[in-house]
């Protein structure tokens, strides 16, 4: 339900308002994953990330290079660093996933840069959204945006539905054709979360099974929003 994840969205945000305020040089990923753990649960809400196949933590921490899924450890950040923090609440059955990019000290503008225009992506995408669009207008949007700013989009991951469970159907890409793919309804729930690369698209993953990095060790940013459709736009939770 809208009420429910609205609650939960609400619980993984002000985790990361929470977090903006511990982001600087010398603090440890593993110290940005004990904060979201307490907050989400001085609120009366699980993690979903913890134990979800086998994921150690409550939540990722991708550092420069890293695109997502990044595992908080004592990795110590440092001046021009950056990196995005991806929480999930889960809160009355129902969950609530979003991300941001921090900054770390002063970082390079290319670095800015990036993280402006994949913010941008997101947001162009969201502003489309209401009833009766297409899927591939969403990946369109983004998609026409970042490669117009000479970045990459990540095709390896997408955003999803989300709901009840953590990861349903249907897959959001974020690269697409106008006019393309299943058709939106309004009450429908998923995330948007373009990765965008600094250099070209693809990816790997490390041999920890999780953190995914780009190939020629570009920077990759992230951002990510729960959103609900309506009959003539959505709310972002
Ligand atoms: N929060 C991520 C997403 O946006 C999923 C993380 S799954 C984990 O879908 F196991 F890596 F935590
Ligand atoms: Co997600
Ligand atoms: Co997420």
């Amino acid at each position: 339900s809208f009420e429910k994840t609205r609650v939960a969205g609400s619980i993984a945000s002000g985790a990361l308002d929470e977090v903006s305020k511990i982001i600087k040089p010398g603090v440890s990923t593993d110290e940005i994953d004990k904060l979201c753990y307490e907050y989400i649960g001085d609120h009366g809400a699980y993690s979903a990330p913890l134990f979800y196949r086998g994921f150690p933590k409550s939540c990722c921490t991708s550092v420069n290079h890293v695109v997502c899924h990044g595992i908080p450890s004592s990795k110590i950040l440092k001046e021009g660093d950056i990196l995005n923090v991806d929480v999930t609440a889960l809160k009355n059955g129902w969950h609530g996933d979003t991300s941001r990019m921090y900054e770390v000290g002063k970082v390079s503008v290319k670095a800015k840069k990036l993280i402006e225009i994949t913010y941008q992506s997101m947001m162009k995408a969201i502003k489309i959204l209401k009833e009766d669009i297409c899927l591939g207008d969403i990946g369109f949007e983004i998609q026409e945006h970042v490669e117009k700013n000479g970045c990459s989009v990540v095709q390896d991951f997408c955003g999803h539905g989300i709901g009840e469970s953590f990861h349903k159907e249907p897959n959001i890409l974020h690269y697409g054709k106008k006019g393309t793919g299943e058709k939106l309804k309004a009450g429908m729930i998923f995330t948007i979360e373009p990765m965008i690369n600094l250099g070209k698209f693809e990816t790997k993953i490390l041999n920890d099974g999780w953190t995914a990095v780009t190939k020629d060790k570009s920077l990759s940013a992230q951002f990510e929003h729960t959103v609900g459709i309506t009959k003539d736009g959505c709310e972002i939770f």
